[in-house]
């Protein structure tokens, strides 16, 4: 590691896994001795009092499993179809921003791992990497492990204008992005941190940047501010849908009404959402509100969840709650941290190990099967 241009990153990830590391919770406590103060706080905090991001853990925590024995789980496995593609597990990276944080290869050690791993990644608006070297670097990879590439999707942030942000939509097809996650609920968020040199997000202008990585300084505060003047609304889901011909999931909803709008104006799927307790703090947790969610869009709306997502028994609650799939946020930035790309592929292989076991010991041999029926409810 070039100690100039890394010194934001207190010590070289490692090139084994410590033998402690038997839980993804075990990367976070491990983590924080490979990241520098404001980072950590960066990556680790919630909003205001953190009542959000409590909350997505305890709803999780709350529910109880009721598992079913002696039911044969032989020939079982964890697929899932989502846009046409067969997933290995229900499980996703997260979009998170500034991978170049915690690890000098940033994304491309992740997207590394999510080949290793067949997993899919989506990538944020805000990569530390540009799109096309992270496409070009998991076909490598990929070539390398005698494996397909698994699905890229782009996470898309609004930028203050529509030629911005389709220099964006740009970069992200002739990368070959196989879908866009558009996120809704960040244009507001409060973000004090300074990005260390060498850190920015290359894919998107300088303009954009500031806009996302500045605090509220404006003299209007935030109502009649610029940010309320260049934030999204309803009419550009409209004019993405004409933007593109990939899936387009919208994420950050957790309103019924919310979510019919989206699928009206063409959106393909949902990721249910509160930007893992960073955004407006005292909101619902994603999971509480998975069952209407689901009952709002339908069986067949692909709907994703994020948020708290630390155990292989959080996948299994989510999908029996009404989701097809759960993508994972602040643990990828901590694996990267300890053991840059061998971190990922293991913190991913321990959740697919822990959602297995949970399956079979619940008694569900496929996802089909688990359903509200493996949640005890007094
Ligand atoms: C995020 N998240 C996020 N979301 C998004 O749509 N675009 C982004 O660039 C980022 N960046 C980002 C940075 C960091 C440091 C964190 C922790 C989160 C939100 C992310 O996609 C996801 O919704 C949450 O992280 C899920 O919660 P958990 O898994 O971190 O608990």
């Amino acid at each position: 590691m070039n100690p100039a241009a890394h010194a934001h990153i207190l010590q070289a990830a490692l090139s084994h896994i410590p033998a402690h590391i038997q839980h993804v919770a075990d990367y976070e406590a491990c983590a924080r001795e490979f990241i520098a103060d404001d980072i950590w706080h960066y990556i680790q905090s919630g909003s205001d009092q953190n009542l959000s991001l409590a909350a997505n853990r305890r709803s999780f925590d709350q529910l109880a499993l009721l598992p079913r024995v002696l039911r044969s789980v032989h020939e079982g496995h964890t697929r899932v179809h989502l846009f046409g593609h067969e997933h290995r597990a229900p499980l996703l990276l997260a979009p998170v921003a500034y991978h170049g944080l915690v690890h000098p290869d940033a994304e491309l050690a992740t997207v590394q791992a999510a080949v290793a791993m067949q997993t899919a990644m989506v990538v944020s608006t805000l990569a530390s990497r540009r799109f096309m070297d992270i496409r070009r670097t998991a076909e490598a990879a990929a070539q390398e492990l005698q494996r397909p590439v698994p699905p890229l999707w782009l996470q898309l942030y609004s930028q203050p204008t529509r030629a911005q942000t389709q220099a964006v939509l740009q970069a992200a097809a002739e990368a070959n992005f196989d879908a866009i996650v558009w996120t809704v609920d960040a244009h507001y968020k409060r973000t004090a941190m300074a990005l260390p040199v060498g850190v920015s997000a290359v894919n998107t202008d300088a303009e954009a940047q500031y806009k996302h990585t500045s605090q509220l300084l404006d003299e209007c505060l935030v109502l009649g501010s610029r940010f309320t003047e260049h934030a999204p609304t309803w009419e550009d889901l409209a004019w993405l849908r004409g933007q593109t011909d990939k899936p387009i999931l919208v994420k950050g909803i957790v309103s019924p009404a919310d979510a019919k709008q989206a699928l009206a104006l063409g959106a393909n799927g949902l990721v249910v959402s509160n930007h893992g307790g960073r955004v407006l703090d005292g909101m619902v947790s994603p999971v509480d509100v998975l069952p209407l969610m689901r009952a709002a869009v339908g069986a067949e709306v692909p709907l994703l969840l994020d948020g708290g997502i630390r155990w292989g028994t959080d996948v299994v609650k989510a999908v029996a709650l009404g989701a097809d799939a759960v993508m994972v946020g602040r643990p990828q930035m901590h694996a990267l941290a300890v053991a840059g790309m061998l971190g990922v592929a293991h913190m991913l292989h321990l959740l697919r190990v822990e959602l297995e076991l949970a399956m079979a010991q619940l008694g569900c041999g496929v996802l089909a099967e688990v359903n509200e029926s493996v949640l005890f409810r007094a």
